[in-house]
């Protein structure tokens, strides 16, 4: 699958912290059954590559992606695990450079037309706009459909149940990503019913508008 078939699976990819590695399988269990199956774990923990391990041994009906990479050297960590997918916050050259090279499905992160541009050059064409409410929002991503309508975006940050469909209307926007359906306070208590109605309400509310 490529990172534009990925996006493709639903509408919102959950954005997902586990501090705690015995989260990892419920949690993602719990998404599933909630019909989120794209789940992107960031590299911003500690167990973070044992999470992507664990729930796509135990879920295999789930695309497990990792998030927050930052370096170049991250890659191959993420492949040892078995990342379907990679995410950035932002696209630095060797970051962009070894993804060419590596061929992992990976949506880049862009803020700016300038960026975009240079990461279609580089053979991008599905990417993450990030931080997307403070880098212009909807507003911005509905300017870039007429002079890049060969991109398609996955808008991230600052996203939630109240403006989703702003994003998911728009022409060029295939997903979106967002840590809404995963709040910590809900995984703390292991209220995974309670994240399996988030990720439904979102899909059954947010699924038709793409
Ligand atoms: C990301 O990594 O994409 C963001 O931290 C997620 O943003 P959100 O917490 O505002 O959804």
């Amino acid at each position: 699958m490529n990172a534009r078939a990925i996006c493709a699976e639903a509408p919102v990819i959950p954005v997902i912290i586990v501090e705690d590695l015995t989260h990892a399988v419920p949690l993602a269990e719990a998404l599933v059954a909630g019909g989120l199956r794209v789940l992107e774990v960031t590299l911003r923990s500690a167990v973070a590559l044992e999470a992507i391990q664990a729930m796509k041994a135990a879920v295999p009906e789930a695309i497990v992606g990792a998030g927050t990479l930052r370096h170049a050297r991250d890659l191959a960590r993420v492949r040892a695990y078995g990342a379907a997918f990679g995410v950035s916050p932002g696209a630095p050259a060797a970051l962009v450079e070894a993804i060419k090279a590596d061929g992992l499905p990976f949506l880049p992160g862009c803020a700016s037309a300038t960026e975009a541009m240079s990461l279609a050059d580089a053979g991008f064409d599905t990417l993450k706009f990030f931080p997307a409410e403070a880098a212009g929002g909807a507003p911005f991503l509905k300017s870039l459909a007429s002079p890049l309508p060969d991109l398609a975006f996955c808008p991230t940050g600052g996203i939630g149940m109240g403006n989703a469909a702003d994003y998911l209307r728009l022409p060029n926007v295939l997903c979106v990503g967002g840590s809404w359906v995963v709040p910590p306070a809900m995984m703390l208590a292991g209220d995974w019913a309670g994240i399996e109605a988030l990720a439904r309400e979102a899909v059954a509310t947010l699924g038709p508008l793409r």
